[in-house]
């Protein structure tokens, strides 16, 4: 290189080896675009903003003296030029798989702390570098100090629980002391070159000649700097600090001149003196927690308290960089919500300014807000110094903040407040003779804008200052606020909140004194209770910590059975992935020579597009093409995601329908180049409105009724209502109802950390080979073809590894492939696509928010007898894969209940926002959501126990009774005077073994209700819960055999006689009844089926497809509903008629039954024989409704049919039934279940009982809720809640090709469909190739070692037709092709494998081999040692070992079967500011026999922590009118981070639960756990609850409260924004949603609670008083906050209200963040309530004698 040509301007090190940067690279490159482009080591890149920790790597910077300082920070936000001298270390150089792992990868690896294994080796050098820097700082190395150090790195897979482990695992094997980790380096680390560190290279990086860049400066003097300012041209100057700003605003210029300030030794400086301490502006923020950390004396703890605050801004990696000049510098120029700033101002800060004609300082709250102050910036001007007062003996000093989530959140409110007992104001009357209180909110400015400010709250001050520490001097404090801060509603946090927050923050710091003077207060407390209600509520608690998550795993011992397979094997390659060896989509054929692209995205949400020019962008070097539609080569289409039923453009042509459609790509040499030269192209659009508006919400869409809807989504078996039953009749028998209720369901954005990315390079012959980070390759090989206009087999995709996907990448990187493919072709070069983080979130939806109005009819015991679900759920402006979500949702929806009558409606909204697709767990999860809400409504509704009304509606196989023994506490809550017990569902009347006695006779108990009536319904006390917790356990203890009082007490059937019963047969009527009538329910259940006779129902026989028309093939001839062919009856209430029509494909050789043949269901027949049976005549009623419920299902489902067939019309597309609703292997054997929508849970599987069971034992549930239920008695402001929630999830694996070759030295190389995405399916594949071809070894040499094989990369020209690795089931569909290749292997070598022997597996493996290969140099095998699997998605046989594909798909039914788990959460959260953690959760898991354990236990933990994140803090917020994201960014968009996680977090798997229809007996694991976190809503609604029911809390005791207690209150006051309105003639339900809260929108706001006509006129005025400074938070307050019914009940209520069982408050919906928590909870501000509590008049009222008398 010619250095006088390109002068060096940087020289560094990265990893021990020295590079030079010259001036073809930029100094103001990012350190991790370098590392990817310019290095083997590839780094991570993820969000390019400092949010996520991917790209960590650790610096050390050196002195040629020796002097080391090191540190981590994210490689994304650090500009090569500004590590200079420095050396760089990523995980590779700590260890790899040359020279050895760290001990860090070693846990990592042991403790499955790597999934996808995109974030973990930023973990890696996180954790390490923490570690060095306790050891440097002479701090001992704790868990809690670990947690600390991943402050600032996210995991999206692992739920943390697993890091954490192995932090602790670091600890515990004394690796953290034993290591020379902390030791500055000495060179003498194994492996070591001493590159690096040695002083020749030092001294080399230091000393070596460089340039100065005429884009970046490096002064080291005021005047270097000023003379440079002078030089350049400041508006496209910017001074570098740490650089973290760019990491928040996006908007920063593109090719700016740096000036880096942190060479000059003055913005450096750190003095600490007695007076006061002061820092230089370019001093990093960790460099002034250290600082204050290590003063110490008599004002220690103020400092500490500035340390604990100043440990939440951001996290380590983003404070190591940042400094304190930047952070005053963009809070007062971008409003940043800065921490440090407040935490100044409240310490009395001032800024030093400094410019060329010298310095001045200025106060920071004058600073900090341009608007406070006469402080007028000149320029060119710099921060240089900030400098506070020290803190004396005298002061105090507290700083609390509140944010959307613990750490790594900036912050929503913070406040500092500092206060000293002397003062020079001798007029002070306090004894806190001084004080500054700063308080950090967003503030409505008076133009109406609001911003984010920090500022002095001289009127608290005063108030403080003025008044005696005692309980009005509080009060006056507290009521000063609203006159200094003036809050907005900002993003994710209302005004009210913010003024909320503020005040609990103050109310904090001041309670203590107060509630230390009160025993000397004044006469007004004379009264007891009115003093320990005070002392109560003076009880302030201290801020939440950060909690470190642990948790125990129970997993069964599966280790004979079939190993390596159940065995906890170590994850494949995880040791790769933690050293950062690993290779990702993005690291593909980097070599230099590749070209990067990126998309021009639409900025309008609708509009026509009148022109594109890209001629700006083309102009600037480096800039090679523009490419769009009319690229396509000839024979090509515009189009490209498959998967879904609705094409989609590659790009827009004439017309944009959403913001962020991709309108072309620029390719440039560089990603930032392309990145920003997109920005140059100009895109003209038409008018506005000429397309009409834009429709951004769901309320818009309903309203305008956009949906979608035609043949292909309606005829579709995947989407269509579901029925069963008659709900509208069962509604309007029921003797309670809830009607149109309303739930929002949240989205959630898929936040996988690899973001999309593509690799294309054309090759010979008109061929095309692209790497995709996708889950379909196959589906990404036919979007490249289309748009090339290529043969499939000239399209070669491939994929190693995802770095998390999570339904994301389904169908949405076929746009990513097939643009990199089409600017590959057009340039002839390798093209290289990778999305941002942010146009990730904004070109991709993530999850389909979803509104539904529900109606429930239900018993006054909670069993519900009829629901009715409406729902619209969002979609974007593309239809992708929302018909799955809406399907499922639909058929899923009864979920672990028996609703005898339901039915399903749901609509798909059509807006002008990014295509929504599915995310993990997609309609499941909705389904889970809406029925636990409505099983928590009804309980709320009855003011009965939650967990007692989910029992009385659960599903029951007579099997699985024996388990569910009632414990006393169902006893207790059995049900109301007078109520008799009756059947809740239908499986009461399925099928048990005649064996089952006690079963029988807990049948009788629960089906008929002819024993006595139950004792009364008396809601648990503390005292009695405590009880029905013991004897509960007692239950356990006397398994199957439940104590005789229990059963008599509930029945009146003793178990002798319940014995009897079964033995004289009436056990086995019950049982055939049972079966005949589950039939029947089969026999109605789909359109293509005939009816066939009620008494014997037919058994399935080889050859037959299904239990229909014997030797028919039932896929070719077509059933229609009886009205469609003219001279049949019509079909009746009581009868159905199905008519056979032609099938003009059906097979001459097959049997059909004659054209227009009639089949009927007499449905009456049912009922009558229902009803035959004596004592059961509400149950016959039951199975008669059903039944007929069957049969208008059916011909709803054919609706389509029906319809077309009166229009004359035919209808093209049988209905097929769904293969995976409904499993042609549908008779009901015994033990077996149906769901009312159909689903077939076979006996084996329904262990809904048990997981329940479980769950309520492992969790010590009524122990705890009794806990739970005295903690909240006992305290005031922070309030606990605890909640069980099931789940249901039905599985039906796909098919799944897989190739296994076996090579002449014995080893074997897998190549399948299936897609490693961090769910471990490669490892299950290696464990099952294993275990299959060990089979050909002795038994004693079993199985072949796992080393001999490799899992090679998913390749479409290896193993096609895959299809997309999904649904939880990829792991076993892939097993399973593999199970069939190694079968056929088998069958190969049997010969050459007979007998053979040797020292070992492998020895003897090899010799075997030796016999078919002859001389493995030169000759061919003998025999074909590669075989093709390929699973069709059928059942495997019984021994799970399955049977050769051909045998198969003749005669076995799908695959299909269903798990279930259930979970128990306890929450807490902090009243002041709606701040909330989970202290435990317990999951009882029924994996079958999971095929690894570790593996699957990280499925289940990472997949609730996802949900939890959905519950939480994950908030999607669209801009109504523009349809942008807003939240679309790390610093907008939060995930869980490590102290999100259940504090105790423990996760057991069911024992015997063999999976006779899965493979090798296993279930699914991926998603299911994440429909339990319905629990953690549930737990938060019931602390709001509790914090509603708190009498204390309350505005005045006088007050009349709406409390769940209060039906009346309940019925008559239906809440405006969640209540259906009156719905419009044409459209009722869309026109009552139109009128609903949207999630899609800034929350509305509450409706404003007035006071009722007969309260009295005082009441009114104490209401208005709390009404200050515009502090309207009583509004709030509502009724339904308080648990009234968001539905208006239409039934009556006998039900007598109990206040002992804390009802549930339903208003909050999900997320329930912290601003939404606080929201809920609303009620008076704390001014108010203590001034009741203390008798004190409002504030005007109140007399100067208060003053002494309190
Ligand atoms: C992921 C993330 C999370 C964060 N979370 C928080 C949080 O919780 N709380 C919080 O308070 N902050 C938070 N921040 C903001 C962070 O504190 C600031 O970005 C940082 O303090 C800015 O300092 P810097 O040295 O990086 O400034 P730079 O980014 O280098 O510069 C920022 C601006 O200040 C100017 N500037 C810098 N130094 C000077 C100077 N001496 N004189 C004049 N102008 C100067 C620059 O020209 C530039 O315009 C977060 C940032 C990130 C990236
Ligand atoms: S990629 Fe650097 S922090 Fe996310
Ligand atoms: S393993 Fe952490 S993000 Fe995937």
């Amino acid at each position: 290189m010619d250095r006088q040509a390109h002068p060096v301007h940087t020289i560094f090190s990265i990893n021990g080896e020295t590079h030079e940067l010259d001036s073809t690279v930029s100094p103001s490159l990012s350190l991790s675009e370098y590392l990817k482009r310019f290095t083997p080591f590839k780094g991570k890149i993820s969000c390019s903003e400092g949010g996520c920790g991917a790209c960590s790597v650790e610096i050390i910077k050196c002195s040629p003296e020796g002097e080391h300082r090191r540190t981590a920070l994210n490689a994304c936000l650090a500009p090569v030029g500004t590590l200079d001298g420095a050396s760089v270390h990523t995980s590779e150089s700590l260890g790899n798989q040359t020279k050895g792992f760290s001990p860090i990868q070693e846990q990592f690896a042991r403790h499955h702390a790597s999934q996808c294994g995109f974030c973990t080796p930023g973990f890696v050098v996180a954790i390490d570098a923490h570690i060095k820097r306790c050891k440097d700082q002479g701090k001992r190395v704790t868990l809690k100090e670990l947690q600390k150090g991943i402050d600032g790195n996210l995991c999206r897979c692992t739920g943390y629980a697993p890091i954490i482990k192995a932090c602790k695992a670091l600890i515990d094997a004394g690796d953290v002391e034993d290591l020379a980790f902390g030791l500055p380096c000495t060179g003498q680390r194994p492996g070591c070159q001493q590159t690096c560190h040695s002083k020749e290279a030092v001294r080399h990086r230091l000393q070596a000649p460089r340039s100065e860049s005429p884009a970046f400066h490096r002064p080291t003097t005021f005047q270097e700097l000023f003379a440079i300012l002078h030089a350049v041209d400041l508006s496209k100057a910017r001074f570098v600090a740490g650089n973290t700003g760019s990491g928040v605003y996006k908007d920063w210029p593109t090719q700016p001149t740096l000036v880096e300030l942190k060479h000059i030794p003055q913005l450096r400086q750190q003095l600490v003196t007695k007076e006061s301490i002061t820092v230089g502006a370019a001093v990093t923020l960790e460099e002034v927690i250290h600082l204050l950390a290590s003063i110490k004396g008599p004002a220690q703890a103020g400092y500490a308290a500035m340390v604990e605050h100043m440990e939440r801004i951001a996290g380590h990696l983003v404070r190591a960089a940042a400094t304190v000049g930047g952070n005053v510098v963009l809070a007062r120029q971008r409003a940043l919500q800065s921490d440090y700033c407040t935490i100044m101002i409240a310490a009395g800060a001032d800024v030093e300014v400094t410019s060329r004609l010298g310095a001045r300082w200025v106060p920071l709250h004058q600073f900090a807000d341009p608007s406070q102050g006469s402080f007028q910036q000149q320029r060119p001007e710099i921060v240089s110094a900030v400098r506070f007062p020290a803190l004396t003996p005298h002061s105090r000093f507290w700083s609390y903040k509140v944010a959307a989530r613990f750490n790594n959140a900036h912050a929503m409110v913070n406040t500092s407040i500092w206060m000293s007992t002397v003062s020079q104001d001798a007029s002070a009357s306090s004894p806190w003779q001084a004080t500054r209180v700063a308080i950090g909110c967003p503030t409505k400015l008076a133009t109406g804008k609001v911003e984010w400010r920090a500022r002095r709250a001289f009127h608290v001050e005063a108030a403080i200052r003025a008044s005696p520490a005692n309980l009005l001097g509080l009060v006056s404090a507290l009521e000063a606020l609203p006159h200094d801060i003036n809050p907005g509603d900002d993003l994710g946090a209302s005004a009210g909140f913010c003024m909320a927050a503020a005040e609990g923050m103050v109310f904090r710091t001041l309670a203590p004194f107060v509630a230390a003077a009160l025993p000397e207060a004044g006469h007004r407390l004379q009264s007891p209770e009115q003093r320990a209600s005070l002392q109560r509520l003076l009880a302030a608690p201290p801020p939440m910590d950060q909690s470190v998550p642990l948790g125990q795993h129970e997993v069964p011992d599966w280790s004979h059975v079939a190993p390596p397979v159940h065995l906890p094997v170590e994850k494949d390659r995880i040791r790769l992935q933690a050293s950062g060896e690993a290779r990702y989509t993005g690291d593909m054929m980097l070599d230099g020579a590749e070209l990067y692209a990126y998309v021009v995205k639409s900025a309008r949400a609708l509009a026509t597009i009148t022109s594109v020019d890209p001629s700006a962008a083309l102009q600037v070097p480096g800039v090679l093409k523009y490419i769009s539609a009319s690229d396509i080569p000839k024979g090509g289409i515009n189009g490209s995601v498959h998967g879904s039923i609705q094409p989609e453009p590659l790009f827009a042509t004439d017309r944009v329908i959403y913001q962020g459609q991709p309108i072309g790509l620029i390719v440039a040499e560089s990603p930032s180049l392309a990145e920003r030269a997109c920005d140059l192209v100009r895109v003209e659009y038409g008018p506005d409105g000429e397309l009409g508006d834009p429709i951004i919400t769901l309320e818009d869409a309903i309203a305008k009724s956009s949906f979608f809807e035609g043949p292909a989504l309606v005829g579709g078996s995947a989407f269509r209502k579901r029925s069963i039953g008659n709900a509208t009749a069962a509604l309007q028998a029921a003797p309670h109802t809830i009607t149109d209720a309303s739930y929002m369901l949240p989205s959630q954005q898929h936040m996988y950390m690899e973001p999309h990315v593509s690799v294309a390079e054309p090759d010979e012959d008109g061929t095309i080979s692209v790497w995709s980070s996708t889950q379909s390759p196959d589906a990404c090989q036919k979007a490249v073809a289309d748009v090339l206009g290529l043969p499939y087999h000239n399209v070669r995709v491939r994929t190693r590894r995802v770095g998390g996907a999570f339904g994301g990448k389904v169908t949405r990187p076929c746009q990513i492939a097939a643009g990199a493919a089409l600017a590959a072709w057009k340039l002839g070069r390798k093209v290289h696509l990778a999305i941002t983080r942010d146009d990730d979130l904004r070109m991709n939806g993530g999850r389909n928010p979803t509104k539904v109005l529900y109606s429930v009819g239900f018993q006054p015991d909670g069993r519900i007898t009829a629901l009715d679900i409406r729902g619209w759920m969002q979609c974007g402006a593309l239809l992708d894969l929302a018909f799955n979500d809406a399907g499922v949702l639909q058929a899923k929806a009864d979920q672990a209940y028996a609703f005898p009558n339901m039915s399903v409606d749901i609509k798909l909204c059509r807006c002008n926002i990014a295509p929504k697709t599915i995310v993990r767990g997609p309609g499941f999860l909705n389904a889970a959501l809406v029925a636990e809400h409505i099983l928590e409504h009804v309980a709320q509704h009855l003011d009965l126990d939650p967990v007692v009304v989910r029992e009385r509606n659960f599903l029951t196989s007579l099997a699985e009774l024996p388990h569910h023994l009632p414990s006393a506490d169902e006893a207790t809550a059995a049900g109301p005077p007078g109520q008799p017990e009756r059947s809740t569902n239908l499986a009461t009347e399925s099928v048990a073994s005649p064996s089952s006695a006690s079963a029988v006779g807990a049948s009788m108990r629960h089906a008929d209700g002819d024993g006595p009536a139950s004792p009364s319904i008396a809601p648990p006390s503390v005292a009695q819960t405590a009880d029905a917790a013991k004897h509960d356990q007692r239950d356990r203890v006397v398994q199957g055999s439940p104590p005789h009082s229990t059963l008599q007490s509930q029945s009146g059937v003793s178990a002798v006689e319940q014995r009897n019963m079964s033995e004289t047969g009436l056990s086995s009527q019950l049982i055939r009844r049972g079966y005949e009538h589950m039939y029947n329910r089969i026999v109605a259940a789909c359109c293509p089926r005939p009816p066939k006779s009620l008494a014997n129902p037919p058994q399935p026989s080889s050859g037959i497809r299904r239990p229909g028309l014997q030797g028919v093939d039932e896929a070719a001839v077509h059933w229609v509903p009886a009205a469609a062919s003219p001279g049949t009856p019509a079909a009746t209430p009581d009868r159905l008629h199905m008519v056979h029509t032609s099938a003009n494909n059906a097979s001459a050789s097959l049997k059909r039954p004659p054209p227009n043949a009639v089949a009927s269901l007499p449905l009456a027949d049912v009922g009558a024989r229902a009803n035959t049976v004596p004592g059961n005549s509400r149950a016959a009623e039951r199975q008669a409704a059903s039944t007929k419920g069957s049969a208008e299902n059916t011909a709803s489902n054919c609706a389509q049919h029906l319809e077309a067939a009166a229009a004359g019309r035919v209808v093209s597309r049988p209905c097929q039934p769904d293969r995976r609703i409904a499993p042609a292997d549908d008779v009901l054997r015994p033990g077996d279940v149906r769901t009312p929508l159909g689903t077939h849970i076979k006996a084996g599987s329904f262990t809904l009982w048990r997981v329940w069971d479980g769950v309520k034992k492992m969790s010590n549930f009524y122990q705890r809720r009794a806990e739970v239920q005295e903690f909240n008695s006992q305290h005031a402001w922070r309030k606990r809640g605890i909640a069980l929630s099931p789940v249901r999830f039905d599985v039906a694996p796909a098919a799944m090709p897989a190739a296994v070759t076996i090579y002449a030295d014995g080893s074997v190389l897998v190549s399948h469909g299936g897609i490693e995405m961090g769910q471990g399916l490669a490892t299950k594949v290696k464990q099952v190739a294993a275990f299959e071809l060990g089979k050909l070894l002795p038994a004693a040499l079993q199985p072949l070692p796992m080393e001999l094989v490799r899992i090679g990369d998913t390749d479409t020209a290896i193993s096609p037709n895959g299809g997309p690795t999904w649904s939880s089931t990829g792991s076993e569909s892939t097993c399973a092709a593999v199970q069939e290749a190694c079968k056929q292997l088998r069958g190969s070598l049997a010969a050459a494998m007979a007998g053979v022997s040797g020292a070992s597996a492998a020895a003897a493996w090899r010799s075997g081999l030796a016999k078919v290969h002859g001389d493995p140099g030169i000759f061919p095998a003998t025999v074909l040692l590669s075989a093709y699997g390929f699973f069709d998605g059928t059942q495997r046989g019984r021994d799970g070992n399955g049977q050769t594909h051909s045998q198969a798909s003749a005669s076995r039914p799908p695959m299909s079967y269903t798990l279930f788990a259930a979970a128990c959460t306890e929450v807490e959260i902090d009243v002041l500011t709606g701040e909330h953690f989970i202290r435990q959760t317990d999951i009882f898991f029924d994996c079958g026999r999971s095929l690894n354990p570790m593996i699957d236990m990280g499925q289940v933990e990472g997949a609730f922590v996802f949900g939890l994140g959905m519950m939480t803090t994950e908030e999607v917020v669209v801009d109504p009118r523009t349809g942008r994201l807003l939240t679309d960014s790390t610093w907008t968009y939060k995930i869980p981070t490590a102290p999100c996680v259940p504090s105790q977090f423990n996760v057991s798997f069911l024992k015997d639960s063999p999976n006779e229809h899965g493979v090798m007996s296993s279930k699914a694991c991926g998603e299911p756990s994440l429909m339990l976190v319905a629990s953690i809503l549930a737990a938060m609604r019931q602390a709001v609850a509790a914090a509603h029911s708190d009498p204390a809390l309350q505005h005045t005791s006088s007050l009349p409260l709406h409390t769940a207690s209060n039906p009346a209150a309940q019925h008559t006051s239906p809440q405006p924004h969640l209540a259906a309105t009156v719905p419009s003639p044409q459209n009722p339900a869309e026109q009552s949603l139109s009128n609903g809260n949207m999630h899609s929108q800034m929350p509305l706001p509450p409706a404003p609670r007035t006071a009722s006509a007969d309260q009295g006129e005082d009441e009114r005025n104490v209401l208005q008083d709390v009404h200050v400074g515009g502090h309207d938070r009583l509004q709030e307050s509502t009724d339904m906050q308080h648990g009234t019914c968001p539905g208006s009940c239409q039934g009556g209520s006998t039900v007598q209200p109990s206040n002992s069982f804390p009802g549930s408050f339903l208003g909050l919906e999900a997320p329930a963040t912290v601003a939404r928590v606080r929201d809920a909870i609303g009620g008076p501000s704390i001014a108010a309530v203590l001034r009741n509590a203390a008798g004190l008049q409002p504030a005007e009222l109140c007399s100067t004698d208060d003053w002494e008398l309190i």
